[in-house]
């Protein structure tokens, strides 16, 4: 079984408006929709992602008047940055309304909100309004099976998921992502904000999970926080330039190595690949940087790569983030 790829956004709403699912381009990395208002869809993406229930999904909405069918209240620091950053990179967590189904929120007392910026999804969101007679929206994990590394193309969404996907589902392909990881989600709901993964909005006064004491002990469950996530099946490690440079010359030793193993490199254009190992990405900046990453832990898991070498970007906004990914591939 395939799964179909389409271009036109209303041929995508149709299928949402009918049941079926729909891999969603957003300028993170690609989700997997279902309408929002549909409990049977919405049990199907947890199904096809073979994701825990309990886990909850991001709402994703092409208006911002539509924040008002999920939330119960709109805090005035999270409406100063949804008017800052939507349609973009950015979640928020906030009070939900009584009537929104515990299958989005894992039976938490609060709800994601985002308006990815992307012209094709708000067109296939407005869309969906349109047939189903509502303010469109739909639910959106990442879509890649729980654990995997997130699709940045809608290649890797087929390639990913065709197996567990239905004959009615389908991809609207726009692209491959510019942003390339996955959004910042923003807890709104007490007196500060609360960054639970960091992404490339920065939020400027918001307390980093990390720094109030690690993502994981944050009370809403974040899958993406789990310590092993967004893995490829090769190992990947995190090294400095000057480690790569010094045993370009010796072996490059690591726990559980084989004679045979293959080598490769995910680091900025600047640090040079050693004899033998396989460039998996030379990006030029932090921006470019955590475009690349995901489809090069592809590309390491496609060419038989048992080690994954990663030299992070020295500075930049999108060091946090990509920092936060590279150590999750890391974790086993
Ligand atoms: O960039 C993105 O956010 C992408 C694209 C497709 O929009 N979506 C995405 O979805 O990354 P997913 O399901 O892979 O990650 C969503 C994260 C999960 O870690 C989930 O736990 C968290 O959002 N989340 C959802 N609802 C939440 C809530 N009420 N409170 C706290 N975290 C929540
Ligand atoms: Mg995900």
């Amino acid at each position: 079984m395939t799964l179909r790829v389409l271009r036109e956004p209303n041929a995508a709403a149709a299928i949402l408006a009918a049941g079926g699912l729909v891999g969603l381009p957003t300028e993170t990395v690609y989700g997997l929709a279902a309408d929002a208002r549909n409990k049977t869809a919405i049990a199907r993406v947890f199904a096809v992602k073979g994701r825990p229930v309990d886990h909850p999904l991001i709402v994703h909405i092409a208006d911002r008047a539509a924040v008002a069918d999920w939330a119960a209240e709109v805090p005035a620091a999270a409406e100063e940055l949804m008017a800052m950053q939507w349609p973009g990179p950015l979640t928020v967590v906030l009070r939900k309304r009584t009537e929104v189904s515990d299958l989005i929120t894992g039976g938490q007392s609060t709800v994601a909100v985002r308006m990815p910026d992307s012209a094709a999804a708000l067109h296939m969101i407005t869309e969906l309004g349109r047939l189903t007679g509502t303010r469109g929206a739909v639910v959106a994990p990442s879509a890649n099976r729980f654990g995997a590394v997130s699709p940045t193309s809608a290649a890797h969404v087929v390639a990913g998921l065709e197996s567990f996907t239905g004959p009615d589902d389908a991809v609207l392909d726009a692209g491959a992502c510019r942003v390339g990881v996955e959004s910042t989600i923003v807890d709104a709901t007490g007196a500060d904000l609360r960054v639970l993964r960091p992404g490339a909005v920065q939020v400027p006064g918001g307390l980093n999970g990390e720094k109030a004491g690690g993502v994981e002990a944050l009370s809403p469950r974040v899958p993406g926080s789990l310590a092993s996530h967004y893995s490829p099946k090769a190992r990947v490690l995190i090294c400095s330039a000057e480690d790569i440079q010094t045993s370009a010359e010796s072996r490059f030793d690591v726990p559980g190595q084989e004679p045979m193993d293959r080598f490769g490199l995910i680091a900025p254009a600047d640090v040079t690949t050693p004899v033998g190992w396989l460039r998996l990405a030379a990006p030029h900046d932090d921006t470019e940087y955590a475009r690349m990453l995901y489809a090069a832990l592809r590309a390491a898991d496609e060419a038989g790569v048992d080690t994954v070498i990663a030299v992070l970007p020295a500075e930049g906004p999108m060091l946090t983030a990509i920092t936060d990914r590279v150590q999750r591939a890391a974790t086993k």
